[in-house]
């Protein structure tokens, strides 16, 4: 059965670029982003694995460990790294799972046999402390991702898990956030003492509370 948000992140051991990794242990307490690649040697993966190599520091500090998938083994994956820091001016310093045999890919369901047999989508999974699914995202390996964007839910993930409020569309660390329908209006000076503002009886909104 493929996953759904809110389920336990399945666990696995996989050799990686930086040696074995058991999935939970080597999490911790931290938030994970564990996201796959088609294929090691194409052009969109590479700026991918360049753009999250120079943004590992913006996910460290965020408590954010980051974990790539890509089907090949690890001699290839190796020797991908040399050209990912060559062409993008970086140094990869995150590991990526060598999934030969498609043991991650298969337990994620990112290969989607409609969209191509062998490799897998774009897929991202960001997961919480709890190791429970927190987002999935899915691209088509034609489109690559936007790693700001990956930051932006992730500043409203791990708002949202700490305090009664939801992020509006567009919604960018430091705006104003929504309250959630079920606190009830009596109760919102105790929880929001910034004020807040009762647009509709379902739409009131408070300045983001831990700013
Ligand atoms: C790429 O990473 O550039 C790519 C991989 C598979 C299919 C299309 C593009």
């Amino acid at each position: 059965m493929s996953l759904r948000l809110g389920d336990t992140a399945p666990d696995f051991t996989a050799e990686t670029t930086e040696g074995t990794i058991n999935f939970h242990e080597w999490l911790g307490d931290s938030w994970g982003m564990l996201f796959s690649h088609p294929a090691d040697y194409t052009p969109v993966c590479t700026t991918e694995l360049g753009r999250t190599a120079k943004m590992k520091d913006d996910f460290a500090k965020k408590n954010v460990k980051v974990l790539a998938v890509s089907v090949d083994d690890l001699e290839s994956h190796k020797g991908w790294i040399n050209d990912i820091n060559e062409t993008q001016g970086c140094t990869v310093n995150f590991p990526i799972i060598a999934d030969e045999d498609k043991k991650v890919a298969g337990l994620y369901d990112m290969i989607h046999p409609n969209a191509d047999n062998n490799l897998t989508v774009r897929s991202v999974f960001i997961i919480g402390p709890d190791k429970k699914i927190k987002l999935m995202l899915t691209y088509p390996a034609s489109t690559g991702r936007n790693f700001n964007e990956l930051l932006r839910v992730i500043d409203s993930l791990q708002l949202t898990a700490n305090y009664s409020v939801a992020t509006p569309a567009d919604w960018k660390d430091g705006e104003d956030v929504v309250i959630a329908p079920a606190i009830a209006d009596e109760d919102i000076p105790e929880k929001f003492p910034k004020g807040h503002k009762k647009i509709k009886p379902y739409l009131r909104t408070t300045p983001q509370p831990n700013r």
